[in-house]
This record gives structure tokens, C-alpha cells and sequence, in this order.
């Protein structure tokens, strides 16, 4: 292989990897600035505030912290001081609009210095059915929405084979809501960051039906450990609500077999949605 053509391949075999935005032109240290971060959020974790009840201005004035620090017992305060502040940020707001302000202003997941966009929903909040798929990948990144991509385009024709849309009678989320770098799952301190902004939002659209796609919503709402393979097509409930966690687009996309088994989750849903079950 001459030079030229092994950089070709380099770089196809990070596009497949998910690799597809050059940043910046020198190189982070994301280990180091995690470190720093994770120092100085534990620094000021004895003072971290509690949101005011009444306005949307508060963004979470810790930072969060990273993989590398050395105190592990105190990268777990950080996180739980970081999860907390989310949680009384999130239950004062009553309104969606407001909580979308909230979201939008909160600094505590370290995914969103390295986003372009937040992503919050997309459809018609206070729809029967909601969806909450796992993060926004590149072109949702760009656009600020939900699910505009080759996968989101795919959920588009399964909502509209039980009769849906996201324009008129279907809300749309995820679980986290910025892009992970290179489209990497979120790891567990992010997922639990978002989460209770994510159960605000439910809270307060309060859908007849939650469709969780993929394992990692699964996971998260639901606090299993059970494989979506499993989990899916089994009527579970989240406060109430009757939740049916089925597989995710891309998965179909690369695995167009599997749409059986979606098909029979979406046929579930629409039986539960008009009250024929
Ligand atoms: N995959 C997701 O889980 N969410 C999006 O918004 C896009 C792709």
C-alpha cells in the first residue's frame, strides 16, 4: 500500500468508526481536562447550589467530572452532588418550555462542551404516544432536532405504518441531549445526568405510551441490565405508564431482518394507544 493509499484507508476506517468532524487543529488532552475539571467540580462540591424554584436562568455551576480523577470516592460525590442539582433544577420547572430553558443552561454533562447543539424533542409535546430514542448523532448535532437522520427517517415510516406523525400526534426525545464524540454510547455518569430532565420532560407531556428505543433509554428508565433483545415486545411501566421498549432504527437499519419483531412492538403500541388490547 503506498502512502496516499493507506491514509485513504485511515480515514474511511475512522468515517465507519463515526469519526466524521475535525474540530479543531490541535489536539485535546481530554483525559487531562477531565482531571482538572473533575478537581476543581470537587473543590467546590460543598458548595454545589440548589436551582431557585421560580427561574429558568440556572445553568449547574460545577463541572463534571472525568474519567482520570484520582479520589474515586469523591468523583462519586461529584457525580451524585451533579445528579442531585440536575434533579432540583428539573422539578422546578412546570412547564416544558421552561424545562427545554433549563436544559439548554445546564452545564453539568461534559458531553455538551464538545456539541454544537442541544437536543432536546421534537413533534407535539403532550401527544399520547412519546418516543425516547439514545442521542443525537451528527446530523441531529447540526440541526438541533431529534432523529433527522437516515434513522429518524426509518422511525418516520414506522410511525406512519401504525397511522403517526411526529407533526401532528407523536413527541420525540432522547435520553441524552448532546452527541457523544464520534457517536460513542453514553457512559453512565452522562445517562444519569440527563435523566432527570428526561423524567421532567415525561412528567410533564404525560403520554399514554412510552416507546424506549434501544437498550440504552431501556437501561436508563427502566434501571434493568436486561438486553433489549430480551426486553423488547414486554410491557413494562414507569410511574404509571405503560412503556414498550422495542429495538432501535439503526439497529434495523443494519439488521433489516429484525423490523418482524419491531413490527409486532409498534402493533402492541397501537393496540394499547386506541384502547383494543
Ligand atoms: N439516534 C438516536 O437515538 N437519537 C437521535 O436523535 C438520532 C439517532
Amino acid at each position: 500500500m503506498d502512502q496516499i493509499t493507506e491514509y485513504g484507508a485511515i480515514l474511511e476506517w475512522y468515517l465507519a468508526a463515526g469519526v466524521d468532524e475535525a474540530i479543531g487543529d490541535v489536539a485535546v488532552d481530554r483525559f487531562e481536562s477531565s482531571r482538572r475539571l473533575a478537581e476543581q467540580a470537587a473543590a467546590k462540591n460543598a458548595q454545589v447550589p440548589v436551582a431557585p424554584t421560580s427561574s429558568p436562568a440556572f445553568a449547574a455551576p460545577v463541572a463534571a467530572p472525568g474519567p482520570g480523577a484520582r479520589d474515586q470516592e469523591k468523583e462519586r460525590e461529584v457525580n451524585s452532588a451533579l445528579v442531585e442539582n440536575a434533579r432540583s433544577i428539573a422539578a422546578a420547572c412546570d412547564d416544558i418550555a421552561t424545562l427545554e430553558a433549563a436544559i439548554r443552561a445546564f452545564e453539568g454533562c461534559p458531553l455538551k462542551a464538545g456539541a454544537t447543539n442541544t437536543v432536546i424533542a421534537d413533534g407535539v409535546a403532550g401527544a399520547d404516544l412519546m418516543l425516547i430514542g439514545e442521542a443525537p448523532g451528527a446530523d441531529e448535532d447540526r440541526l438541533g432536532r431529534p432523529f433527522v437522520g437516515r434513522a429518524g427517517q426509518l422511525l418516520d415510516r414506522m410511525l406512519a405504518a401504525i397511522g403517526r406523525d411526529r407533526a401532528r400526534d407523536a413527541y420525540i426525545a432522547n435520553i441524552i441531549f448532546w452527541r457523544p464524540p464520534a457517536n460513542r454510547k453514553p457512559d453512565p455518569v452522562e445517562t444519569a445526568t440527563c435523566l432527570p430532565f428526561v423524567e421532567r420532560l415525561i412528567e410533564l407531556s404525560k403520554p399514554k405510551v412510552l416507546v424506549l428505543l434501544g437498550g440504552t433509554p431501556a437501561t436508563s428508565l427502566l434501571g434493568t441490565n436486561q438486553g433489549i433483545t430480551r426486553l423488547r415486545g414486554h410491557w413494562q411501566d414507569w410511574n404509571g405508564i405503560p412503556v414498550m421498549p422495542t429495538l432501535h432504527p439503526a439497529y434495523l437499519l443494519r439488521q433489516p431482518l429484525a423490523k418482524r419483531d419491531s413490527w409486532r412492538d409498534l402493533l402492541a403500541v397501537r393496540r394499547r394507544l386506541s384502547g383494543t388490547d
